[in-house]
């Protein structure tokens, strides 16, 4: 087993996946390890639904047909770009490094969109985890939701499993509650694709770096 230091290095947003599932057990393993994730008061405000094999083939479908028609978009929280100043060149040197990777010019308006379809593919991933909050729950309960992603994320990597969280899984949400039954005050706020990495996939090959703390962390004493 790897040690923590380790799964946060290796943990990176994994875009193609194998379609081998991770055996049942540690599917039960890992969510029940996330559950530790720490939240304000204790609320635990997090709903993932898990899904896999038949149900999460028909929302591909659904979803992957939804974008493909350029269905208006309909967030439960705004999606719209708010990136300016150094926030906006670290958006930019993300989508480079991806489509670099992938081979797909920035002029290339039909490969950006298939691209980014590859989303609501879930990347071929075997399993998502699409997860939600109940209303009236706002910014505090996201925060705790962030923590609890970050979590999940880090357990899977120390198991050997990879993931890609998206929030490109939030814009369809009335489609993602129709298929798996989940209320109207049940707000989604992003999924998680998961499985085994597919080496051989271009866009594995995408790596992004971080800044300096120099640069961000102001130490006081
Ligand atoms: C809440 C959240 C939403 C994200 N949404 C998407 C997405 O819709 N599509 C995607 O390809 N990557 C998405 N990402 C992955 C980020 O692009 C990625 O975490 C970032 O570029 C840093 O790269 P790394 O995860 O490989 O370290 C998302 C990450 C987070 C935390």
């Amino acid at each position: 087993m790897i040690n923590v230091d380790q799964a946060i290095r290796l943990r990176r947003s994994v875009r193609g996946f194998l379609p081998r599932e991770v055996p049942e057990a540690t599917l039960h393993e890992v969510f029940a390890l996330a559950q530790y994730a720490p939240s304000n008061c204790n609320v635990q405000p997090w709903t993932p639904h898990v899904v896999s094999g038949e149900k999460l083939k028909r929302l591909r479908e659904a979803l992957v047909g939804a974008g493909m028609r350029d269905d208006p978009i309909k967030p439960d929280w705004p999606a719209d770009g708010k990136f300016t100043g150094i926030y906006r060149e670290r958006q930019v040197g993300a989508a480079q490094a991806l489509y670099g990777a992938m081979g797909v010019a920035r002029s290339d308006a039909v490969g950006r969109k298939l691209a980014y379809i590859r989303n609501h593919a879930f990347f071929d991933a075997p399993h998502a985890v699409l997860i939600f909050m109940p209303e009236p729950f706002d910014t505090r309960e996201a925060a705790d939701i962030g923590m609890y992603a970050q979590t999940l994320m880090l357990v899977l990597t120390s198991r050997g499993i990879a993931s890609c969280a998206q929030g490109a899984l939030g814009l369809f949400p009335d489609i993602v509650r129709e298929q798996l039954d989940v209320p109207g005050n049940y707000k989604l706020l992003f999924g998680i694709s998961f499985g085994y990495e597919d080496h051989d996939v271009r866009a594995n090959a995408a790596r992004v770096g971080r800044a300096k703390i120099d640069d961000v962390v102001p130490f006081h004493r």
